[in-house]
């Protein structure tokens, strides 16, 4: 029986791989504090966390015991994986149970921002709809339009099948060609190219700040952005600034460069959609990733081979 840290409550379920270990839970919804979750970190054998803690340097090496880390998250940016090799500490995350959840965010997020649902609903609810208007509201149609995916990974590939229901034409840029119909070698090309462009790339030295002025500035006016993916691939002054411009038609967004802060300028460009992060939020999706995560702790603490190790042991 090993102790392991959890850091908040979990979906009902979502331990239950690790029974027979002693948990030591956090409650509710907060986040630990950094200082607490070192300290919290220097007494166990096993954590499991969510994208909201920072898995540091400091963390990974407060205590001796420190085998396994399960991220429940896809995205592992929030943990310092370099630092885990360093420490032989398996860290593990949780690939392929969020798809289909977060492709529907980014689907719904594309229909909302082009088809402009929150300013819409925001003037409805303030009481300023006084009826029906023929110039209200236009938005830019989906169907028929051409959808451009950035990054080709499994969230990616299922966005494009709902673009490809709903009528558009899907291309997707990927650095190395994926031979698959569709691709485009150039990221400048696909941007100039797509009336919606969808994000879904990893968080890397490489992607930070990926759409910026100058890639915002080769996008159509009438274009869409959509990010579901990680905030700090666009600049948001500068996405800020091309709403405010009129360089592009509208942006739906579901995370942001510094969560929960969400820059004010964003907050008050025009054909915006903002959500908080809900990407992967359905009941049984946020059950399966607990699980998934819960399941590789389990696995390592057991001397297994993990599936999902992102260090190269474990
Ligand atoms: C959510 O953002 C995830 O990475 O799972």
């Amino acid at each position: 029986m090993a102790r392991v840290l959890v850091t908040r409550q979990l979906p009902p379920g979502g331990l239950d791989p690790l029974q027979g270990h002693e948990l030591l839970q956090r409650d509710g919804d907060q986040p630990l504090s950094h200082q607490e979750l070192v300290e919290a970190a220097a007494g166990v054998e096993a954590i499991v966390c969510l994208l909201t803690d920072r898995i540091d340097q400091e963390v990974l090496s407060a205590g001796p015991n420190l085998k396994a880390v399960g991220n429940v998250a896809v995205g592992y940016d929030n943990v310092d994986v370099a630092a885990a090799e360093r420490a032989g500490v398996a860290v593990c995350n949780t690939p392929g149970v969020l798809d289909e959840t977060t492709a529907d965010v980014a689907f719904g997020l594309i229909l909302a921002a082009s088809r402009r649902f929150s300013e819409a609903e925001r003037d409805l609810r303030a009481g300023r709809w006084h009826g029906w208007g023929i110039n209200q509201y236009l938005g830019h149609d989906v169907h028929g339009a051409t959808l451009g995916l950035v990054g080709y990974g499994r969230i990616g590939r299922a966005v494009g099948r709902r673009g490809e229901g709903f009528g558009m034409r899907v291309l997707h840029h990927t650095r190395r060609p994926t031979g698959e119909p569709g691709h485009v070698a150039g990221l400048d090309e696909l941007l100039a190219e797509a009336d919606v462009v969808s994000l879904h790339v990893p968080l890397s030295e490489d992607t930070r700040h990926l759409i910026g002025r100058r890639e915002l500035a080769l996008m159509k006016p009438t274009a869409v952005l959509v990010n579901t993916a990680r905030g700090p691939v666009v600049d948001s002054d500068a996405l800020a600034e091309a709403l405010e411009n009129d360089r592009i038609f509208a942006a739906g967004l579901d995370v942001y460069e510094d969560e929960p802060q969400v820059p004010p300028r964003l907050l008050a460009a025009p054909r915006t959609v903002l959500l908080p992060h809900v990407g992967s939020g359905s009941l049984a999706t946020r059950t399966a990733m607990a699980r998934m995560a819960a399941d590789c702790v389990r696995a390592i603490l057991a001397g297994e081979r993990p599936p999902n190790l992102v260090t190269r042991s474990g």
